[in-house]
């Protein structure tokens, strides 16, 4: 058998899945399944002690304009454990209310001296337009209904622990697709991976799905795809995304909840995920979401691990770039249209006006180097 050569890290930023390779994906969640001993922060040998403190001495910052609770706890722990510094930054208490943009209050605190910025944004492309404005690693912790990266690669991770592998699997992506980074992160991963991926739901959340139309299958019927199911991951319905969206719940529910006399269809051992916040029954009954095959917090667990990866892989490339570089100046000249992007306020209302220059096109170089 050919020995697969093995594929070197060299991304200082983690900003998608879309063009990761399979060969860095797979190097990811290897790496984050050496940290999975310290994803709990319990530890099992005595001889163990802590995580190896990788990132001592460093500075991360979590820049968050949007709600989170697991995405924003998990990279602070992912980050602390490996020994580093997190700052927290909270768009609502902060001079983003007094206009400042995105761009002037990530480089304002950069000169601070960071090594990453974890950023969740409500516009697409936001966290790629600050990576070309900063120095340091830039990681993505969701973009508006663009890429989760570290979501679904913690997802990848639930499930190569259940199956042992990424290939030769049918995952059914389930419910409110139109507005979830998280369905379309995992398509492009999972696809890479070799593995089969359906997105389900009413065709109101099979709709504007843009460039990733063609390139998925989709169907209507829940009842008729499971059956060829081992994965079966329920999204949240996204109410605070809706607008203009008219959705009969009592209609969604009898067509899409995933309920235990449903889930009896999918083929013996399938398992079921859920990247969190549950809107609990609605999307799935308590039943299935705490039952033997749900995975939903054993997703949680390896998210701490990926982040762990993540962060200590993207810092690693970008120590070996600070090496090898020629003095640069403190912060990078801006571009015209980085200059442009703005609070997530106002970056919200120039999409709606068609404006938003920074978030088209922004898929197609998702993943920075
Ligand atoms: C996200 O931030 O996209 C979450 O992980 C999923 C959700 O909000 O439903």
């Amino acid at each position: 058998m050919a020995k697969k050569t093995p594929v070197e890290w060299t991304r200082k930023h983690l900003l998608g899945l879309e063009d990761l390779s399979a060969g860095e994906i797979t190097h990811l969640l290897d790496a984050a399944e050496k940290f999975l001993p310290y994803a709990t922060g319990r530890t099992e040998r005595p001889a163990r002690k802590a995580a190896p403190q990788r990132l001592k001495g460093r500075t991360v910052l979590n820049l968050f304009c949007e709600d989170s609770t697991r995405t924003r706890t998990s990279f602070t722990l992912a980050a602390e454990r490996l020994g580093a510094r997190v700052v927290q930054f909270h768009a609502a208490t902060s001079s983003l209310k007094k206009n400042e943009t995105l761009l002037d209050t990530a480089r304002n605190i950069e000169a601070m001296g960071l090594d990453a910025i974890v950023i969740r944004h409500p516009e697409r492309g936001a966290p790629q337009t600050v990576a070309e404005a900063v120095n340091c690693s830039v990681l993505n912790a969701g973009d508006d209904a663009h890429e989760h990266p570290t979501q679904a690669l913690l997802d990848f991770l639930a499930i190569r622990h259940k199956f042992g592998r990424l290939d030769g699997l049918t995952v059914a992506i389930v419910g409110d697709i139109r507005h979830s980074r998280v369905a379309r992160s995992n398509l492009y991963g999972i696809t890479k991976l070799g593995s089969r991926v359906i997105f389900v739901g009413p065709p109101l959340f099979l709709a504007g799905l843009g460039d990733i139309a063609a390139a998925v299958e989709t169907s209507t019927d829940l009842d008729a795809i499971l059956p060829e199911c081992d994965a079966v991951m329920m999204l949240r319905v996204q109410f605070e995304r809706h607008e203009g969206v008219a959705l009969d719940l009592e209609d969604y529910k009898r067509g899409y909840q995933l309920t235990a006399k449903r889930l009896a269809r999918a083929k013996p051992g399938a398992i079921v995920l859920h990247p969190g916040p549950i809107n609990r029954g609605l999307e799935i009954t308590n039943e299935v979401a705490d039952g033997p095959q749900s995975v939903i917090l054993h997703q949680v667990t390896c998210g701490v691990a990926v982040r762990m990866a993540a962060l200590s892989l993207c810092i690693g490339a970008l120590d070996r770039q600070r090496k090898s570089a020629k003095p640069s100046p403190l912060t990078p000249p801006l571009s015209r249209s980085t200059q442009r992007l703005s609070t997530g306020r106002e970056g919200r209302g120039r999409k709606k006006r068609g404006l938003s220059r920074e978030g088209r096109g922004r898929g197609k170089s998702s993943a920075g180097a």
